[in-house]
């Protein structure tokens, strides 16, 4: 049953008023809202942000992602659900604002709420105790990295973590990965923290020596970082599943915006994946799919 107490009026829904029954945020129609718990910066534009949404941190696996509107105006923007607490009722995202869209969602400070957080979608990962695993994570792909490196360490893998950024502030999660992987290794490119280089270069020595090889490697991160590790692993054979990011917006397999070429065939990231064996990814056309629309989008209202 709804309660219409306490009352809290949210600024950025412009005079709708906002109710919540200890769980959830309800507009006056009923409509569900989420409530924002907590949001820190992590990263220069690198936001951590917990979020009330119950039945999606009981449901979620690792892998999974979230499609979240800030306001009723706004896009759908697909987030990896980073972390969740069940007995809390929140999950984590990790959100790089690097557009319209995601400046709003980070705008929205601790007690504020988001439109809509729909999911979990995607298939989970498909977690097996491989044995060795190298997880390589490159700028915010590290924190979509997170929830599957904790994942494949659960299930008993000894896992090595590889993070590479730009430099030192963009290192993100380390002390977090560290807790569970047996050996944690950092790359900057320009040498101010760890390794100078890039992630590909950890990589390669991990699977030069014997002892270390690992049996599987997974690879988030920006499309040519994934494209690296791919082409390091393919003549090895080692399996290398990478997680893409292909544009979506229904996220459900109906409006085909995020299909994807793998193996020669039409797939969609958003209920085929969005991982996939990086061996028979087509990243070129992934990579022009992603920037197709970057005229449109400098041009784009939304958030201004
Ligand atoms: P814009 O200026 O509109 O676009 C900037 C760039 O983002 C574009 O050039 C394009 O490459 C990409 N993009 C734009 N619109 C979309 C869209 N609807 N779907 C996908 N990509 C788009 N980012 C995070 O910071 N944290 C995450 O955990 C995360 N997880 C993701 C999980 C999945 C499955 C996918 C597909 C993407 C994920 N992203 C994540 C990327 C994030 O969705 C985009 O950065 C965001 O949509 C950009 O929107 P914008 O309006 O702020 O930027
Ligand atoms: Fe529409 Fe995948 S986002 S089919
Ligand atoms: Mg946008």
């Amino acid at each position: 049953m709804l309660l219409l107490c306490p009352f809290v009026r949210s600024g950025r829904e412009g005079g709708w008023a906002v109710f919540h029954d200890g769980e959830n945020h309800f507009l006056a129609g009923g409509e569900a809202m989420f409530e924002v718990v907590q949001n820190d910066l992590l990263a220069p534009n690198l936001h951590r942000m917990v979020v009330k949404a119950p039945r999606v941190a009981t449901a979620r696996k690792a892998g999974q992602f979230v499609i979240v509107r800030a306001d009723r105006e706004a896009e759908r923007i697909p987030l990896t659900i980073g972390d969740a607490d069940v007995s809390e009722g929140t999950i984590t995202l990790f959100v790089q604002a690097i557009g319209a869209s995601t400046r709003k969602i980070v705008e929205a400070a601790a007690g504020e709420v988001l439109q809509d957080v729909a999911g979990p979608l995607g298939r989970p990962t498909e977690i097996e105790n491989w044995g060795r695993v190298a997880c390589v994570g490159g700028g915010v792909g590290t924190a979509v990295l997170f929830p599957l490196a904790k994942a494949l360490a659960e299930l008993g893998n000894e896992v090595t973590t590889i993070i590479g950024g730009r430099s030192e502030p963009y290192i993100i999660l380390a002390d977090e990965l560290a807790s569970f992987s047996s050996d944690l290794r950092i790359t900057t490119e320009d040498g101010s923290l760890g390794r100078k280089g890039f992630v590909t270069a950890e990589l390669a020595d991990q699977m030069g020596d014997p002892e270390r090889c690992p049996q599987a490697v997974f690879a988030v991160g920006p499309v040519p970082m994934m494209r690296a590790v791919v082409e390091l692993t393919r003549p090895q054979g080692i399996k290398t599943m990478v997680s893409l990011n292909p544009i979506m917006i229904d996220g459900t397999g109906m409006c085909g915006g995020c299909r994807v070429l793998v193996d020669g065939e039409v797939k969609f990231a958003c209920v085929d994946g969005p991982e996939f064996d990086g061996h028979q990814v087509d990243f070129v056309s992934l990579a022009d799919r992603l920037t197709m629309y970057r005229d449109v989008e400098e041009k784009c209202r939304i958030g201004r």
